[in-house]
């Protein structure tokens, strides 16, 4: 198991609550006892630490990997992912360690991508498993029957010629000179010059994680019969079908890749909706929807973290998979602009179709890959997002039930087993955003919310129990509570 390898890797003596850790690999290998529990804490007390990065007197030895360690809202250890593939570095990347930065100039920003994804796209054509990221594709999905084959050998006389185009103006000095790309330094071994030991068994595991498409169909037929069909007017049911049907063709045998496009292009729905409800307020005609930003805006916060999540797989590393989410995720907003323009109840039953099918993918995934995904252990991204402080409550900002989701991540499977389950959430919301309940929805949650406001505030002005009392200050209190509003109670 490599979650078991890379606990056996880390120091795992008492720290002190500082969240995120790095631990040397290498001084760590002569212990090999299993992390302790730190004492049961206040929720988020140690969360509002986990998010600082950790500060260290210096630089680590060249011959020590680093692992990150976790310590969630709990103060329960958390064993993340020791290699994530990192493709996404300064600007590009989202870091809560790093907080939020202000971009110096969106053209500048613009021409300098384009810069970075001229020479990937280089890359692309003359680097990669087979030869080349296209050769790489199409191992991993070959192609079937003698259309495919024909197709795929015309890309490949495309890909070989722009390549050959490509040295002949390097050696010639009018392109600079091209390079691999490199491997980032979290998941680089001086000791092999090369990837470490530990990324090399994490990443050869997650190529032999499935999705089989005719099980994904044969889940949305049984829902549809269980009559949990999305009812949808002909011509958005074809669009969606077309699109599935890309996604099977498309990425077949590429599951993360997969599911990075589809998390790309799902943030659009969320950002059409905030933008269009800001035009219908600022040019005074309706304010009624304001509520609906906020459960908006976290939604795209969660597809923000899912996509993340497939970041540190994986996903984005080739440049064609880049190139067509991207793109697609750029018409795809402007198409639902235009949508819900016309009809918002029509978008947002398309968005119903596309987070049902959401669904049954990641649940298909999850069932077929449980005990390989339950080896793996999980992304620091999914760790922070599910188990550390929810600064702004926007996780719950999204759920439709009554009591509050507190989902666990201790390996991969939770994750994704997270994913499908935030899934089926916005296919609640997004229900609920067609038929007009969202409005009740959201005035008994702010109803629910004042409640537990009141109680707590009651808790707290209560006068103290004698001593023995049983009072419930102590470590196991009753645990209705979450400890929040200034009540000293542990979970
Ligand atoms: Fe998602
Ligand atoms: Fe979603």
């Amino acid at each position: 198991m490599i979650a078991a390898s890379i606990a056996r890797q880390r120091v795992a003596t008492a720290v002190a609550p500082q969240g995120l850790r790095r631990r040397p690999a290498a001084a760590a290998a002569a212990v090999s006892r299993p992390a302790p529990r730190l004492p049961r804490r206040r929720r988020g007390g140690v969360a509002a630490r986990v998010a600082q990065p950790l500060e260290r007197a210096g630089s680590p030895p060249p011959d020590e990997e680093e692992c990150p360690l976790f310590i969630d809202r709990d103060g329960e250890f958390v064993e993340v992912m020791c290699c994530d593939y990192g493709f996404r570095t300064g600007g590009q990347s989202f870091s809560r360690h790093s907080g939020p930065t202000i971009p110096p100039s969106l053209i500048k920003l613009a021409f300098n991508t384009f810069a970075q994804e001229y020479t990937n796209v280089r890359r692309s054509f003359r680097y990669g498993e087979g030869g080349s990221e296209y050769a790489a594709i199409a191992a991993a999905n070959p192609p079937r029957g003698p259309v495919g084959r024909a197709l795929y050998a015309a890309g490949g006389a495309v890909v070989a010629l722009f390549a050959r185009i490509d040295i002949f103006l390097e050696e010639r000095k009018i392109f600079s000179p091209l390079l691999p790309a490199g491997i980032p330094k979290e998941s680089f071994d001086l000791r092999v010059g090369g990837l470490s030991k530990q990324c090399r068994e994490v990443r050869a595991r997650l190529k032999q994680l499935k999705l089989d498409n005719g099980a994904v169909w044969a889940r949305e037929h049984a829902r549809e019969a269980a009559g949990l069909g999305v009812e949808t007017p002909w011509l958005v049911k074809g669009v969606y079908l077309a699109l599935c049907v890309f996604l099977d063709k498309a990425y077949d045998n590429r599951p993360i890749q997969r599911f990075w496009f589809l998390e790309t292009v799902a943030r659009m729905p969320y950002f059409v909706y905030i933008s269009c409800l800001h035009l219908a307020e600022s040019m005074g005609w309706w304010r009624a929807g304001a509520d609906l930003r906020i459960v908006h805006a976290a939604e795209e916060w969660n597809e923000l973290h899912h996509l993340q999540v497939m970041e540190s797989l994986g996903g984005d590393v080739l440049w064609w998979d880049r190139f067509l989410g991207t793109h697609a995720a750029f018409i795809y907003y402007w198409v639902l602009v235009g949508l819900f323009v016309a009809s918002p109840s029509l978008a947002y039953n398309f968005s119903e179709l596309i987070e049902a099918h959401a669904v049954d993918t990641y649940g298909e995934f999850v069932d077929a890959n449980e005990e390989l995904l339950k080896s793996l252990p999980p992304p620091l991204v999914a760790a922070e997002y599910y188990c550390g402080q929810d600064l702004y409550r926007m996780f719950d900002a999204f759920q439709t039930s009554d009591t509050p989701r507190r989902p666990k991540v201790k390996n991969m499977y939770d994750v994704f087993a997270n994913i499908r389950d935030d899934e089926k959430e916005h296919v609640k919301t997004m229900q609920a955003c067609q038929d007009f309940t969202v409005a009740g929805d959201l005035a008994a949650k702010e109803e629910r919310a004042l409640d537990e406001a009141l109680r707590a505030q009651m808790r707290t002005t209560a006068p103290r129990q004698p001593p023995g009392g049983g009072g419930g200050g102590g470590e196991g209190g009753d645990g209705d509570g979450e400890g929040e509003g200034g009540d000293v109670r542990t979970r």
